[in-house]
């Protein structure tokens, strides 16, 4: 399995690190193009790449980390999702238009399989090695599809972060956004 991120920042360069030292490619994009981000892929290592938005988004799991004004441009005119995972980090700091962050963010990429996570965490504790000494970091996630969730599962899993489902996006999702009473929960699980 291959990935990409939709925005490069402090949450894309977090996770990316996990994958890149797990083995995985990733592929980062920004709005300001491939160019602008070869420090950081230089910095990420070989397994990590810039590219264009589409190029991150025909990765088999997209990871959409761009602030919640940018949601719907940065969604915008990528390829047909065709079913890849894109996953959900984003935190809606705003009135939602609908009952819960991820369906709106689910509402504009049709055919992609959304998993909600990594919003409930500080970036701090997102881009720390999740295997603490008193345990390995929670990491909730939501969705609708329960493939999808399996295969982020694995990957959590794999990166060395502890995922507990917390349901569909409207459940699990209205747990995890902002206000919710996972958001902002830092937590550990006892192995
Ligand atoms: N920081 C945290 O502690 C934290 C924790 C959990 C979740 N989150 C959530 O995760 C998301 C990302 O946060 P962050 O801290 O990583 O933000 P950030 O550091 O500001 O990064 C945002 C990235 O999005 C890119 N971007 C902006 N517009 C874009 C567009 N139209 N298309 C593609 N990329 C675009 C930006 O680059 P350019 O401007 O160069 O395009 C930048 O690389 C937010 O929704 C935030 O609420 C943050």
């Amino acid at each position: 399995m291959n990935f990409g991120t939709i925005g490069a920042g402090t949450v894309a360069q977090a996770v990316a690190g996990h994958l890149v030292t797990a083995g995985h490619k990733v592929t980062l994009s920004n709005s300001r193009g491939p160019d602008t981000l070869l420090d950081v892929v230089t910095r990420l290592g070989p397994l990590a790449s810039a590219g264009t938005a589409d190029e991150a988004a025909a990765a088999d799991m997209v990871f959409l980390t761009v602030m919640w004004p940018q949601v719907g441009d940065a969604l915008a005119g990528l390829p047909e999702w065709d079913g890849r995972i894109l996953v959900d980090t984003t935190n809606a700091f705003a009135d939602l238009e609908v009952e819960t962050a991820s369906e709106f963010v689910a509402e504009r990429a049709p055919g992609a399989r959304v998993v909600k996570a990594f919003n409930t965490l500080y970036a701090q504790y997102i881009a720390a090695d999740p295997r603490h000494t008193e345990g390995r970091q929670l990491l909730f996630y939501a969705g609708d599809d329960e493939a999808a969730k399996a295969d982020f599962h694995t990957v959590a899993d794999g990166i060395g972060f502890a995922p507990v489902d917390a349901g569909s996006l409207r459940d699990g999702g209205r747990l995890m956004q902002i206000g919710g009473p996972l958001s902002a929960l830092h937590a550990l699980r006892q192995d």
